[in-house]
């Protein structure tokens, strides 16, 4: 080898080299000016890292101020959904409590009434008033309250109320009449049978002459249509009886010689109903058809002034809300009491005839009358939260779902109930 040989080949290798290096630093430069992708990687390095650590600070803070906010704001909810439950519990309680109350003081709490001895008469009629809020509710409402105050001397009416006031305690599971029986001993002696119907009869007139008292009866005028006459009653006769039980027959005499009418208005409480020992079915079938039903019979005719015979036309043309029915028991000749089985429907439908709306009642209780007259026994079974309880005295029974109440043979008194509006 001679080095010397060569000289030029030693600068071309040092040539080569730092040309070599100079296009690597020239690389490198365009690598890093031109390839923005690649230089990313490299230069966000750093401010990613930082970045990153600014997020987190961020994150880190947020997520402590949304922690801190959460808890809080999940401490408020917390709160407020226990404050909520709580309340909630507390209205369904109240609202419970509320629908208890109404239903004891609507249907009772279905309990017995004490019978001292012979006065079933009166203790079944008063299960059967249980049965009938609007009986007591009139005296619920505050203005009926400062009502009830200016009625104070009404012994009766005051003498109800205690005793519903007694019959909604729920402490007692049997109710006493009480005081209200005083009202009672001179027309129903105390330990005799006594009419159930007549006590009724005897209650609710007592009631009218107490709440109606200071109406005054307004000079009567002559009134037209059905609706003049039973509206210019009404004004007159204001009281919860009249308003719940109180119907208006119309009956019309025609004069067979002259044709001339006359037209009487009466009201009734109750309706008799027949029995009959051949058909059953013949009290009700002679009530549903009475408008039909023209009876002959002699009359004084106002414009022959003479006996004369008239056809009647009788219909009913105001149904109360609550009709009274009586199976007419007494046989009207021997005064022996008729046993005999009664059909009677558990609803019926009746058409109003001045406003041609057909009613339909409900049987809502029965009376029952077992025995003789002088040694008899009465029992009432009452609809009572839509379920039928046997009220015997002090003891009551409900009664299975299928239990029908018209199929009770010794029935004596009817209730029945429409829910249509009756006003004419
Ligand atoms: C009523 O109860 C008495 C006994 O407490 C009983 O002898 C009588 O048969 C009962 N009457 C009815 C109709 O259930
Ligand atoms: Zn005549």
């Amino acid at each position: 080898m001679k080095p010397s040989q060569y000289p030029h080949l030693e600068l071309d290798i040092f040539t080569c080299f730092i040309g070599i290096i100079l296009a690597c630093i020239l690389a490198f430069y365009y690598l890093y000016k031109c390839l923005p992708s690649f230089t990313f990687v490299l230069r966000d390095k750093e401010t990613q890292d930082s970045l990153e650590k600014d997020l987190d600070k961020v994150i880190k803070e947020d997520s402590t101020k949304l922690i801190q906010k959460d808890s809080q704001r999940e401490f408020m909810t917390k709160e407020k959904i226990e404050d909520k439950t709580i309340l909630q519990e507390q209205i369904i309680k109240k609202k419970e409590a509320l629908k208890k109350d109404r239903r004891l003081k609507e249907f009772g709490s279905n309990k017995g009434i004490v019978n001292p001895g012979l006065d079933c008469f009166l203790v079944s009629a008063l299960q059967c008033f249980v049965s009938i809020p609007e009986f007591f509710s009139p005296y619920d409402e505050p203005e009926d309250m400062q009502c009830k105050e200016s009625v104070g001397e009404m012994s009766v009416l005051n003498e109800i109320i205690a005793f519903r006031e007694r019959y909604y305690q729920v402490s007692q599971d049997k109710v006493k009449v009480g005081s209200m029986r005083n009202y009672f001993d001179q027309e129903f002696p105390r330990y005799s049978q006594h009419d159930s119907c007549q006590y009724i009869m005897s209650l609710f007139e007592i009631l009218q002459t107490e709440i109606n008292k200071d109406k005054i009866s307004s000079p009567s005028k002559h009134l037209e249509t059905h609706s003049e006459v039973w509206n210019e009653y009404i004004k007159n006769h204001p009281s919860t009886i009249d308003q719940l039980f109180v119907g208006m027959y119309e009956t019309c005499f025609v004069c067979k010689k002259c044709e001339n009418s006359d037209i009487v208005y009466e009201e009734f409480k109750n309706i008799p109903l027949i029995c009959n020992e051949e058909n059953p079915n013949l009290g009700f079938e002679e009530f549903l058809t009475m408008p039909e039903n023209i009876e002959e019979s002699e009359f004084i005719c106002r414009n022959c002034q003479e006996v004369f015979i008239c056809e009647i036309f009788k219909q009913i043309i105001k149904f109360p809300k609550y009709l009274i029915m009586v199976f007419q028991r007494i046989n009207p000749i021997s005064q022996y009491k008729i046993n005999s089985n009664v059909f009677y429907p558990l609803s019926f439908s009746q058409r109003v005839p001045s406003t041609k709306e057909q009613l339909t009642y409900n049987l809502e209780s029965i009376i029952s009358h077992t025995g003789t007259l002088s040694s008899g026994h009465y029992t009432a079974t009452c609809k009572r939260d839509s379920k039928w309880v046997h009220f015997n005295d002090s003891s009551c029974n409900d009664l299975p779902a299928n239990f029908d109440p018209t199929s009770l043979p010794n029935a004596y008194i009817l209730f029945y109930k429409t829910e249509s509006n009756c006003d004419i």
